[in-house]
């Protein structure tokens, strides 16, 4: 089996999606950024390259990002294929990825920028397990997060003046890669638009997971 991406602008749902149909296609999330906020935490030399990159809403410059991949499929969980999440973002990273993996399916989930700002200055996380929650539309469940130790965090970076510094490094350098895709045969586009459940069933088709 081989690996499948998904695509989208910062706040599609990526890893709102990816945390739904893991389970159910059993190939472990790879997300760039979050292997980024990781390394950053930790004050890696990839971490301390990447801070400044990730605050100003830029990306973080090609050699750094296709050497965590490859380290990356190297671990045994990746032996049959991952679910990428964030990556590649630009074509140079997808040329990088086309050599060393091979991909069954990219799933573009598409969303209006003005959606965009609203989703990403609502976000937060619950740190111990990483599920994602919204001020309004995807609250915490009054019965807490089900992994059963809630921390919130906020991410630095989803402020409004960086959420649109983001949104325009994607038109820029990240939207190229659907089309490098599309001319593969590979690009599903998926409205990220509306109910999560009825995305991730709209995903789920376009991969052929019953
Ligand atoms: P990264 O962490 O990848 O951020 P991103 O692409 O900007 O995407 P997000 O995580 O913000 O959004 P998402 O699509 O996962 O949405 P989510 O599910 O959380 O990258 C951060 C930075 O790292 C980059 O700016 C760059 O500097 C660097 N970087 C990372 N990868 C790189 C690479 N490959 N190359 C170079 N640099 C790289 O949802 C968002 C919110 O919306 C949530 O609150 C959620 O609850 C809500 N929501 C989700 N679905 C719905 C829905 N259907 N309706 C209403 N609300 C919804």
């Amino acid at each position: 089996m081989g690996s499948i991406i998904l695509f989208g602008p910062p706040g599609a749902g990526k890893g709102t999606q990816a945390q739904r149909i893991l389970d159910r296609t059993g190939q472990p999330q790879v997300s760039t950024g979050d292997m980024l906020r990781a390394a950053v935490a930790a004050g890696t030399p990839v971490g301390m390259e990447a801070k400044s990159y990730m605050e100003s809403g830029a990306l973080v410059p090609d050699e750094v990002i296709v050497r965590i991949i490859e380290e990356r499929l190297t671990e045994p969980d990746a032996a049959n294929g991952v679910m990428f999440d964030g990556f590649p973002r630009t074509i140079p990273q997808a040329e990088a990825l086309d050599a060393i993996a091979t991909i069954d399916a990219v799933i573009a989930i598409e969303v209006p920028d003005d959606e965009i700002v609203g989703r990403i200055t609502g976000r937060y996380t619950c740190k111990p397990c990483g599920r994602v929650f919204h001020d309004v539309h995807l609250p915490l469940p009054p019965s807490g997060c089900p992994c059963g130790t809630f921390v919130e965090v906020r991410r630095a970076d989803d402020s409004e003046a960086t959420v649109r510094a983001r949104l325009s490094t994607y038109h820029e350098q990240t939207s190229p890669v659907a089309e490098h895709y599309d001319r593969a045969g590979l690009l599903h586009r998926i409205d990220g638009v509306g109910d999560v459940d009825q995305i991730s069933n709209a995903i789920l088709a376009a991969l052929g997971v019953e």
